[in-house]
């Protein structure tokens, strides 16, 4: 039983929470905390020596009497406090910040392990909480003060024995004064639990109020949004403010409180120790002992309070640690999964129903088979599922039902390292790191060669636009790629995929419209892409639809036509038709209304 209820004890749960990132310098951790003890203990010798000082050199006027070494005594027990006190806080400091850097670590390895679902739901603020405060205050934070509870902790007691040793009878009279004012401290720590949890929520939410002025900084220039975030951060400011202040009403009386009590404590203190004296009880060395002992005491005790706060808030950030911790990825190599090694035959969706949340397929029983080196055109209206679809390709998702397999082979029983290097991925919106051109292209295979580079690029149609740049190659985009336009952004996703030389490849095509002729380089640089490739793509422009060799008509998340242009168009009424007859005829006598214009010299 004992077991059982350590097992679920919460201070017990957090430290084995804890134990295998600790474990390797253990050794270092336990013994910062170990040192508190002395450090803690030797406060009582300095209070102990007045004893005999006091009673042979002042009350009894005889400093001859006192060991001469006495004063050295006291310089030498506060050095080697000082000595330990230095040790201590460079082991808390060492096995905090390797905790730490464990921690950081593990919890960013298990970040990239992530499914996209766990992405869909979390808020990047929540995540930066973790890295940026949580894990500092539950590894090097919780670190510190436990060391500070060990030392204050022996202090206190060190010093309680001093008190009993001098005179049990004040002794008594202390110990209730103190009882009477720490009771109410542990009441305020249960009313602050709420205020802290508050806090931590509106630190999130600033955080990711930071993160939109990055990421959205232009659409809040475009709809004029400043007033709207300005009022959503002042309300979150105010937020912070007031919990502050709830906090300072809490705590704020503690220490006058305090004082009060520790002078009624002295008072009381020197009166009856006063008449103890003249009884004969106790000795002015007792008396003065007591008094030293009782105020040093006043310290560590006040800090105590303090200190087990911050222990709790480390233990709370313990948890929310390992909410990322230990949230598991559902996409994962089942046990014999197998390498695979391209695409020798043909890609097919089996009977595939998938949902992002229960109950509400976004796809439904679809089945379709794409043979090596064709290419599968998706179109279908906005919201259909088209995107839906090819991710459960490199398994971004799993199927609910039904089955994707390559050459046969169920894509959940491959080891998914080697199902997606098979995969190349364009995009609707690339992502771009911060870094060089050259850097970002390189993504796509990195250890390729100069001269393999050099061929992506050119087939990229990058190649003109990397030679008017200063730095050619390595000049740094910025982040996200800020510097560079919507096309040129694609291109370098396009030549990454050349690069990475995968046999299937994945298109998204991107719905912006771009000018015609970045338009038709981007286009071009699409076509070379998908030369002796497998490709799926998702296609807005009438070239690449009718240059697919299937296209796939995708509605509410059915496969509702399948087929080739000709075949498709020859349907009477069919979705297909109507679509082209409305959206891409339309488009082709624009652009050719368009291209007239350019070509005349009226233009
Ligand atoms: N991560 C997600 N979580 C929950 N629902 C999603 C998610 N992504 C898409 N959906 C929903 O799934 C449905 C299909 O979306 P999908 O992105 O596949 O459409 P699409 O055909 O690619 O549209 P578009 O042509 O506009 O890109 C939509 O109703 C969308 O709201
Ligand atoms: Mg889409």
């Amino acid at each position: 039983m004992l077991f059982s209820a350590l097992k679920n004890n919460h201070f017990v749960v957090n430290y084995m929470r804890m134990w295998p990132y600790v474990k390797p310098f253990w050794f270092a951790a336990l013994l910062s905390l170990l040192v508190g003890i002395p450090i803690g203990a030797l406060d009582s010798a300095v209070a102990l020596f007045l004893k005999p000082y006091t009673d042979l050199v002042i009350v009894g006027n005889n400093a001859g009497q006192a060991p001469w070494y006495l004063p050295f005594l006291i310089v030498g027990f506060t050095v080697v406090q000082g000595l330990l006190i230095f040790a201590s806080s460079y082991l808390s400091a060492y096995a905090g910040g390797r905790l730490n850097k464990n921690v950081q670590y593990t919890m960013y390895e298990k970040l990239l392990t992530l499914d996209p679902e766990y992405y869909d739901k979390q808020n990047s603020g929540v995540i930066l909480m973790r890295f940026a405060s949580d894990s500092a205050t539950a590894c090097n934070g919780l670190l510190h003060n436990l060391k500070n509870l060990v030392t204050r902790v022996c202090s206190t007691l060190a010093l309680l024995c001093v008190l009993i040793y001098t005179s049990w009878q004040l002794a008594i009279i202390a110990v209730v004064i103190l009882g009477i004012t720490v009771a109410p401290l542990t009441m305020v720590r249960r009313l602050l639990k709420k205020i802290v949890k508050k806090q931590v929520e509106i630190g999130q939410k600033v955080n990711i109020n930071y993160n939109e002025t990055y990421a959205g900084n232009r659409t809040i220039l475009a709809y004029n949004l400043q007033e709207t975030q300005l009022g959503g951060f002042k309300e979150h400011l105010e937020n912070i403010f007031n919990l502050g202040m709830k906090m300072t009403k809490r705590t704020a009386w503690i220490s006058p409180f305090m004082h009060f009590a520790v002078s009624v404590g002295v008072s009381l203190t020197i009166a009856y120790g006063s008449w103890l004296i003249v009884q004969g009880d106790i000795t002015s060395g007792d008396f003065v002992a007591f008094l030293a002992a009782l105020l040093m005491m006043y310290t560590p005790i006040k800090a105590l309070g303090g200190t087990i706060t911050n222990i709790q808030q480390g233990f709370l950030a313990i948890e929310r640690l390992h909410e990322i911790l230990e949230t598991e990825p559902k996409i994962t190599d089942r046990e014999n999964a197998r390498s695979l090694d391209g695409l020798h035959s043909d890609i097919s969706f089996n009977n595939v129903t998938f949902a992002y949340t229960e109950n509400k397929p976004v796809l439904k029983n679809i089945s379709f088979t794409v043979h090596k080196n064709e290419s599968l055109a998706l179109v279908g209206n906005s919201g259909g599922g088209k995107s839906t679809i090819v991710s459960l390709l490199p398994r971004f998702y799993d199927v609910l039902e039904g089955s994707v397999t390559i050459d046969g082979t169920d894509i959940r029983d491959l080891k998914i390292k080697s199902l997606r290097e098979n995969i190349s991925v364009v995009f609707q919106d690339n992502f771009l790191f911060n870094g060089t051109l050259r850097e970002n292209i390189m993504y796509g295979k990195q250890n390729a060669s100069e001269e393999e580079l050099r061929r992506a690029v050119k087939s990229a149609y990058l190649d003109d636009f990397a030679a008017g740049l200063e730095n050619g190659l390595d000049t740094e985009i910025g982040e996200r790629g800020m510097l560079l336009s919507g096309g040129q952004k694609q291109r370098v996703a396009i030549a990454r995929a050349f690069l990475r030389n995968a046999p299937i490849l994945i298109l998204d095509e991107a719905t912006s419209a771009l000018d015609n002729k970045s338009e038709a380089i981007v286009q071009q640089a699409i076509e070379n892409l998908m030369k002796n490739k497998t490709v799926i793509i998702i296609a807005h422009r009438l070239s690449t639809i009718k240059n697919a060799d299937k296209i796939a008509f995708i509605q509410e998340g059915e496969l509702a036509e399948f087929g080739t242009h000709d075949r498709l168009m020859a349907k009477p009424n069919g979705l297909y038709k109507q679509l082209y007859e409305l959206q891409f005829k339309k488009d082709s006598r624009a652009r050719s209304a368009e291209m007239n214009k350019e070509q005349s010299p009226a233009g």
